[in-house]
């Protein structure tokens, strides 16, 4: 039986087994996905579980994302231009580890407003994190270059963009608010709006009406961030649509199976967040 798992240190927040769970029991595949809480000293043999044939591989969190990249035997491109990686296979004795998450990110946009790279204005990501890295890699893949980015900490977002490429402009946070004027698509990836943290401090009022306001968290499903932009008739995008989606290579990775994102799971994982 092949066994997949999820990993963090805590751990016990992940709705990665309710997803891949969900997956195994609509194509009748005989494995499980657990969750396992492996504090930062077991990540090396936790790696081993997965060389050794124990496990078939498996979703990286935190506050391991970064560090597993130098246990494995092998980082994609993606992965390493992100700097972190959260999902890992074996294949021939080898652990291999990629980063799916900027994958899920461009998937989810793709699903909700197919025409959206065509659409005149310039991206602004909020946040220099990990989630920021893998959004601007997005972008880039994609042939997008000119973006603006804005982070509290300035130092950071210089780094990213110093990092990423010439195309990135990195805004002051004091001036966030003026250079919304011609962005198409404004993203969060901070950790502000999370349900135990206080807002994103961002006025939308000088957006354009045609942009689409892209907040990263799932938890809750609306933030005060996409209920202010659909206060003011703007098109909205919740983070649970890429959680989704950048599990599925994984799934079709380790159980061979490419998965479908249905309704009945969107539905699933809303009740959980729910509360339901
Ligand atoms: P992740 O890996 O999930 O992106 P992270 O690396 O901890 O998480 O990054 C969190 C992001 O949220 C950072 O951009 C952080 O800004 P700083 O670099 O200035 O810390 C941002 N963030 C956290 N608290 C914030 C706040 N009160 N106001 C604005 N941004 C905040």
């Amino acid at each position: 039986m092949r066994i997949a798992a999820v990993i963090g240190w805590p751990i016990s927040h992940s709705r990665s087994p309710l997803i891949h769970r969900y997956w195994l029991r609509r194509y009748g595949i005989e494995g499980d996905y657990q969750r396992r809480p492996i504090r930062p000293e077991d990540l090396p043999s936790f790696v081993q579980t997965i060389r050794s044939g124990e496990l078939v591989g498996g979703n990286v969190t935190v506050p391991h994302k970064e560090a597993v990249l130098a246990l494995v035997d092998d980082v994609d491109d993606v992965a390493r231009a992100i700097g972190a990686s959260n999902t890992l296979w074996r294949q021939g004795g080898r652990v291999f580890a990629t980063n799916t998450d900027a994958h899920g990110f461009v998937a989810n946009l793709e699903a909700a407003f197919p025409g959206w790279r065509n659409e005149p204005g310039v991206p602004f990501v909020v946040g220099a994190g990990g989630a920021s890295r893998a959004v601007l890699h997005a972008f880039l893949s994609l042939g997008i270059e000119r973006i603006r980015l804005c982070n509290r900490t300035q130092a950071r977002a210089l780094e990213l963009a110093a990092h990423f490429g010439t195309g990135i402009e990195v805004v002051d946070w004091f001036d966030r608010v003026k250079r919304l004027s011609d962005v198409s698509l404004l993203v969060n990836t901070t950790t502000q709006g999370m349900a135990s943290n206080p807002p994103l401090e961002l006025s939308l009022d000088s957006l354009p009406v045609s942009s689409i306001v892209y907040d990263l968290i799932y938890a809750p499903l609306q933030t005060p961030l996409i209920a202010a932009a659909r206060a003011r008739g703007l098109r909205t995008l919740g983070g649970l649509g890429m959680l989704l989606h950048q599990a599925a290579p994984g799934f079709e990775q380790w159980f061979g199976q490419r998965p479908e994102i249905t309704d009945e799971l969107f539905r699933l994982v809303v009740a959980d967040i729910e509360g339901r």
